[in-house]
């Protein structure tokens, strides 16, 4: 299919997954597949935009993957250190509008200075709407969403009758964003591993055997193709849409 004629979703959510096994694959270090699954963060998301997909969601670093030992924790901190200043360039170089998602307080003074710095760079950017989920989980992501919102009752800013789905979406990180069309998942395990929760309830999702840095543009083209020979539902019944 040609991918200009291709209807597109309009954002995709990924769990860039398999890094460590790609490398181990190629008898090399976990940490080289880190290094070249960032790289590849790169190309989908100029294929992305290309394509006509406006938003861009990935997994980059869970609340769980904490628990890795020490070197590969820092390893991946001292990668998204570089990889937040090439972000920079690539934000201006094609217009990308950078945000990050989840608790930024356990990192780094600097990491969390170069994401502030990107986000403000970007902020007016018109083009791919890339969303980068870092020291992120779902669960923990509702529980800071409930303190505030408990906050602001006990502050006599909101009343709990108010809270409804819209309300308490909007105070979850991804507040701003739409919900994604679609899930993907490389690398073959079939779980979300607490990503996207509550914005994922009626996404459609895409498993692939193929790991993360070798996950190519014809990859992406397959997944969305598979996306649109779906029936999508919201719950109603197909001859609803029909009459
Ligand atoms: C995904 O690759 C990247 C991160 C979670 C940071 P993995 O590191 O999970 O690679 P596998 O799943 O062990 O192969
Ligand atoms: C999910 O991948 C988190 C990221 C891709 C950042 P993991 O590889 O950490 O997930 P599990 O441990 O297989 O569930
Ligand atoms: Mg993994």
């Amino acid at each position: 299919m040609e991918e200009e004629k291709m209807n597109v979703p309009q954002h995709i959510a990924i769990i860039l997954d398999g890094n460590g096994r790609w490398a181990k694959a190629k008898g090399m270090p976990r940490n080289y597949g880190h290094a070249q699954g960032s790289k590849n963060v790169e190309r989908i998301c100029e294929e992305a935009w290309r394509m006509g997909i406006k938003y861009l969601t990935v997994y980059a670093f869970s609340t769980e993957n904490w628990n890795r030992p020490k070197s590969e924790v820092d390893a991946l901190m001292k990668l998204l250190r570089n990889y937040m200043k090439t972000c920079l360039k690539t934000a201006e170089k094609n217009d990308m509008k950078i945000r990050v998602i989840g608790d930024m307080t356990p990192l780094d003074d600097d990491i969390k200075n170069r994401i502030h710095e990107l986000e403000e760079a970007s902020r007016n950017n018109g083009g791919l709407n890339f969303t980068i989920a870092l020291n992120y989980g779902s669960r923990d992501e509702m529980v800071r969403a409930m303190r505030r919102m408990a906050a602001d009752c006990v502050d006599g800013k909101l009343k709990p009758e108010e809270i409804d789905e819209k309300l308490y979406a909007s105070y979850l990180d991804t507040a701003e964003i739409p919900d994604p069309d679609l899930l993907i998942r490389t690398s073959g395990e079939l779980r979300l591993s607490n990503y996207l929760l509550w914005q994922l309830a009626y996404s459609e999702f895409y498993f692939t055997d193929v790991p993360w840095p070798d996950f190519t543009k014809e990859e992406l083209i397959k997944a969305i193709e598979q996306y649109n020979s779906r029936d999508r539902r919201f719950g109603g019944i197909k001859e609803e849409q029909d009459v």
